[in-house]
């Protein structure tokens, strides 16, 4: 059983992580539209890694017979400036669902809601693999510049992105 405030916050971060999916989207369209194929795999495979989190948030709410209401969610930008653009506002979006987290985690503490404590330490993780991955992306880019050959080769290596369920 889940306190109210807890299944409110956990809809919250539900709805967030579907917008996370569609902000991706957004972005692997921008590529595709760019033929930059291992970009757009990429972020197809971002999109598909939020809507299991999405999933993950959905069952563990209904095994703990709270209930999700599925939300108005925001259309995300369309319109991006360059491929660091991309980057740079997801490692902004990341680190704001980070915050998002602990926010979470530190209710489930305030309350001595263990059960839901134990459940979100498995994002902790994932958030930390996220910020360190765009980070790492950005600092290849930075050292690209203009060289489209090496932008080549970054967007073959892309291109190997596999999902992980
Ligand atoms: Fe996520
Ligand atoms: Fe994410």
């Amino acid at each position: 059983m889940i306190s109210e405030k807890m299944e409110q916050m956990l809809n919250d971060q539900y709805n967030k992580e579907v917008f996370s999916a569609h902000l991706y989207l957004s972005m692997c369209s921008y590529f595709l539209d760019r033929d930059l194929d291992g970009f757009a795999n990429y972020f197809s495979i971002q999109a598909k890694e939020e809507l299991q989190h999405a999933e993950k948030q959905f069952d563990y709410v209904h095994e703990v017979d709270g209930k999700i209401t599925i939300g108005a969610i925001d259309a995300p930008d369309s319109k991006f400036n360059s491929i660091i653009d991309c980057f740079e506002q997801t490692l902004a979006h990341e680190k704001l669902i980070t915050k998002s987290i602990y926010g979470l985690v530190r209710q489930a503490l305030d309350e001595g809601d263990f059960a839901t404590h134990t459940f979100l330490q498995w994002f902790i993780t994932e958030q930390v693999e996220e910020e360190s991955s765009v980070k790492a992306l950005l600092k290849k880019l930075e050292m690209i510049g203009d060289n489209s050959s090496a932008l080549y080769l970054l967007n073959d290596e892309l291109l190997k992105r596999v999902l992980v369920a």
